[in-house]
């Protein structure tokens, strides 16, 4: 993947994490997704009184883009402030795996970055 492409990502998914509602775990989480038409679609966490009610920023973003007609997508980057970057979630990859086995992961928080595909982290 091109270098401004994954920057571009990052960025986006830095700005989307801004949104999140994580007052139980405090954890915010932002995600940019590239579909193949070349459109980026945003999330950021949600969280829930009810724990199995949040939905992690990763399947935000996809149900927004396959909501809007994507189906094949790129890369998803996620974007966290702590130390040890994040990896989608189980649910997450499953539901990334549907659509794009060989899409990108990129893992991100302001110091680095690590990119994987999909497959790899299964
Ligand atoms: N979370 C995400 O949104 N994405 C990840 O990759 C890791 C975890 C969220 C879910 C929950 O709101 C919080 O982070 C703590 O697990």
């Amino acid at each position: 993947m091109k270098k401004e492409t994954i920057n571009l990502l990052i960025e986006e998914a830095k700005k989307a994490r801004k949104l999140a509602y994580a007052p139980y775990s405090k954890f915010k989480v932002g995600a940019a997704l590239l579909a193949k038409s070349g459109k980026i679609y945003t999330g950021c966490n949600v969280e829930n009184a009810s724990y199995g009610a949040t939905v992690c920023a990763e399947r935000i973003a996809v149900f927004k883009a396959v909501s809007e007609g994507e189906r094949k997508f790129e890369a998803i980057a996620v974007y966290v402030e702590t130390e040890n970057l994040a990896f989608p979630c189980a649910l997450c990859r499953q539901v990334m795996y549907e659509f794009s086995p060989d899409m990108k992961i990129i893992s991100a928080n302001k110091n680095r970055y690590e990119v994987r595909t999909l497959n790899e982290l299964f």
